[in-house]
């Protein structure tokens, strides 16, 4: 796993963002695995900045993106689908997007559907990732034996908590997800995970160490040929 801290999270999203526009010019048709939270929102904001500047063309891509409420309506305003075309395909060439569906009636199906469709697309070239205040990645919660494929997980009360900040008071927040597993993000060719803000100082640690703490989701990645973390200064204060 490479470590690059950079002075600030624009930093850390202009340097992500060279890794996509790299990958983008070596092979126009990747296959790129995409994320939500408020940590990418800076590197697709640059993206967006560098398509319409025509440095940067997603035209012959598709993505895929990590997770998805479950259930949840696609027009809700806090479904990564509205999130994600909000944020980024509304702004950008890249009309081939998959989100797992949170409107499927059988999640189980749908997590095969995902799972092939996937594979079929030759699998991830480049996979961006956050991470949760307790390790977990797409929402891979800690656990003591992870998939390896999309499936339907139970969040933790942490996840259920840091994002209850998106909901409105009346809102009902969803406690499951759609999620690739594990071993679905592992299988990616090559990893960019962005880690920004002291909130998430003490995770960035734990996960630096290198130490595999089978309870932190994230360091799976340790062990991952092609990974790169971008940490602004705040998120590698104790490391
Ligand atoms: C979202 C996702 C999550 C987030 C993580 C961090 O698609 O996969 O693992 O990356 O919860 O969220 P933020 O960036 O909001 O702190």
């Amino acid at each position: 796993m490479k470590k690059i801290v950079l002075d600030t999270y624009q930093d850390v999203c202009c340097a992500a963002a060279d890794i996509y526009a790299a990958q983008l010019k070596t092979k126009p048709n990747s296959v790129l695995g995409l994320a939500t939270g408020s940590t990418p929102i800076g590197l697709y904001e640059e993206l967006a900045r560098r398509y319409e500047a025509k440095e940067i063309d997603f035209s012959k891509a598709r993505s895929f993106n990590l997770d998805e409420y479950y259930p949840i309506e696609k027009s809700h305003q806090q479904s990564y689908d509205y999130f994600m075309h909000d944020n980024f395909f509304s702004k950008v060439n890249l009309s081939k997007h998959d989100i797992p569906n949170g409107e499927a009636k059988d999640a189980i199906a749908e997590c095969k559907r995902y799972d092939e469709e996937i594979a079929a697309a030759g699998g991830i070239d480049l996979m961006l990732l956050g991470i949760g205040h307790n390790g977990h990645i797409g929402f891979n919660e800690p656990s003591v034996s992870y998939s390896m494929g999309t499936y339907l997980t139970e969040l933790t009360e942490s996840s259920i908590t840091a994002n209850a900040r998106f909901f409105g008071k009346n809102e009902v927040q969803p406690t499951r997800a759609l999620t690739m597993g594990i071993g679905e993000i592992f299988r990616s060719r090559q990893i960019v995970l962005i880690i920004s803000g002291e909130g998430k100082a003490p995770i960035a640690k734990k996960l630096l160490e290198g130490v595999i703490h089978t309870d932190v989701p994230a360091c799976f990645l340790l062990l991952h040929p092609n990974t790169t973390v971008f940490l602004d200064k705040a998120a590698a204060s104790l490391c």
